[in-house]
């Protein structure tokens, strides 16, 4: 997969783009990105901020050669990719929540928003990612659970540098995915750098449904194990928070 970049002043929505160019034959490896997006979409059909010059708002086109049940983990690749171009080009040290929340200190940097798309030449994806580079990329009520790259390094976030790190990341990790075995090398790395797979008392909702459980691993497709009261469930959408565990008198 090599990367094109396309630039743009302003958008509705760099996901919309790349599906837009997809639609007429645009190859894997397009990217988009825009100083701004006046309708950024976030997962579970949120509206995601996205003011001028305060986020890197990028989406790239994917034509993966996977099984369909592979597909999820397109979205840990990103976050593997948004982790390491964070580090190398910011020093900003993630964690990554599941499925795909890259958080510093606890608090969320990066959201991902992979969509499957139907284009002429087959079924394709398109990986969205907005980074957080100021503190003007999220509402100021918000403060308590997002951050930014400017807020963690202590110094002005290079948007191209993190750029750049993030393209050369993306097409490593997704060259690895589409090796044998990539999936549970995918998977392994994704565990590896995520405080959030294993041990962790979690509620999930997903719509009306919420669960409560133990986090217990992923599976080589992406799902996560939660251990509930009623035993192993399988979880492939929904929002994930930590819950204190309760406290004993004794
Ligand atoms: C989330 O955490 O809810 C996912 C947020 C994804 C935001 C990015 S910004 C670039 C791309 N374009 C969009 O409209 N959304 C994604």
């Amino acid at each position: 997969m090599k990367p094109r970049v396309l630039r743009y002043e302003s958008l509705p929505s760099t996901n919309t783009e790349v599906a837009r160019l997809a639609a007429v034959g645009a190859e894997e490896g397009l990217a988009v990105v825009a100083d701004e997006q006046t309708a950024g979409r976030g997962r579970l059909q949120r509206a995601w901020s996205s003011p001028k010059g305060a986020g890197l708002y990028f989406s790239i086109l994917l034509r993966p050669r996977l099984e369909p049940e592979r597909w999820p983990l397109l979205t840990f690749v990103a976050a593997l990719a948004t982790g390491d171009a964070l580090f190398e080009a910011s020093n900003v040290q993630t964690d990554i929540k599941w499925p795909n929340d890259l958080l510093a200190n606890e608090r969320k940097i990066c959201g991902i928003l992979a969509e499957a798309i139907e284009t002429p030449t087959g079924r394709a994806v398109v990986v969205g990612i907005g980074i957080n580079l100021t503190n003007d990329a999220f509402p100021a009520d918000l403060i308590n659970v997002a951050t930014s790259v400017v807020n963690e390094s202590g110094r002005a976030a290079e948007r191209e540098a993190i750029l750049a790190a993030l393209l050369q990341a993306l097409a490593r990790w997704y060259a690895l995915l589409q090796e044998p075995d990539g999936a549970v090398k995918i998977a392994a790395a994704w565990s590896s750098r995520s405080s959030w797979a294993t041990d962790k008392l979690v509620q999930v909702t997903n719509g009306a449904e919420t669960l409560h459980g133990y986090t217990r691993g992923i599976e080589n497709d992406g799902a996560l194990r939660l251990e509930t009261a009623q035993g192993i469930q399988l979880i492939r959408a929904g929002d994930v928070t930590s819950v204190r565990p309760a406290r004993m008198n004794v």
